[in-house]
């Protein structure tokens, strides 16, 4: 039988492509969100179970967790709002140390981070959050892989494409050159081929990171 994957934020725009790639690919899905099933509607999503639940609330999403052979995070924070409670040491911290706690004797398979290849401009603690929650995760006794992407761009979201065209063209000039050197736009979809990998690479024993 397919391994089950559940999905922390599978409705967002690198959730989405997770998700796509996996359902179609015929391992069982489920997406964990508080918005469930994304509005726009299209074929590959009647292969997931789309679950409705703030993941700061485990037990209204536990006992998916629990039954998951792979567990993916795929929640973050690209822009902090502290009046909010909208922090990278929440998100992108505090987060995954509630999920491990909340599986408790129950262990996943592989447990996939997906971080980033690099911080924000003018975002500070963006990068640095996701470093702790690797460090974190690499002390468990469950195989993990990360995931680190730098600028996604895709259908999915507004002006993705243009964006990453503007980085491209900006990197030509030489007094923003530096600041954007570590930017490589990647289409979206690369993120969910990158999943699949390290899946089966890890059911393979070898580890992934990419
Ligand atoms: N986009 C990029 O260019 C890029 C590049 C590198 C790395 N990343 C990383 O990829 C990850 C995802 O980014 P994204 O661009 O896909 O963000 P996104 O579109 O905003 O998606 C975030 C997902 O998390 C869910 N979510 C947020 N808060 C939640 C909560 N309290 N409870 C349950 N679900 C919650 C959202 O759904 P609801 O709002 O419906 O709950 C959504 O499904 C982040 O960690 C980001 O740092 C992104």
């Amino acid at each position: 039988m397919n391994k089950r994957v559940v999905i922390f934020g599978g409705s967002g725009f690198v959730g989405q492509s997770i998700a796509k790639q996996l359902a179609t690919a015929e391992y069982q899905v489920i997406s964990i969100s508080r918005s469930g099933k994304p509005k726009q509607v299209e074929p590959w999503m009647e292969q997931v179970t789309w679950v409705r639940a703030d993941v700061f609330t485990p037990t209204d999403w536990q006992e998916h967790v629990k039954s998951g052979d792979v567990l993916i995070d795929a929640i973050g924070l690209l822009v902090e709002n502290k009046a909010k409670q909208l922090t990278y040491q929440r998100y992108h911290y505090e987060l995954v140390k509630l999920m491990v706690a909340s599986l408790g004797s129950s262990q996943p398979d592989l447990f996939i981070y997906v971080s980033a290849a690099h911080g924000l401009p003018f975002h500070q603690g963006y990068l640095y959050w996701k470093k702790q929650a690797e460090a974190f995760l690499e002390k468990q006794s469950f195989p993990v892989a990360f995931i680190k992407p730098s600028l996604l761009y895709g259908e999915g979201r507004k002006y993705s494409r243009a964006m990453a065209r503007m980085i491209l063209f900006s990197k030509k000039l030489p007094i923003i050159q530096q600041a954007l050197t570590p930017i490589k736009p990647q289409p979206v979809e690369k993120v969910g081929v990158a999943v699949q990998q390290a899946i089966k690479q890890s059911l393979k024993g070898d580890r992934y990171e990419s």
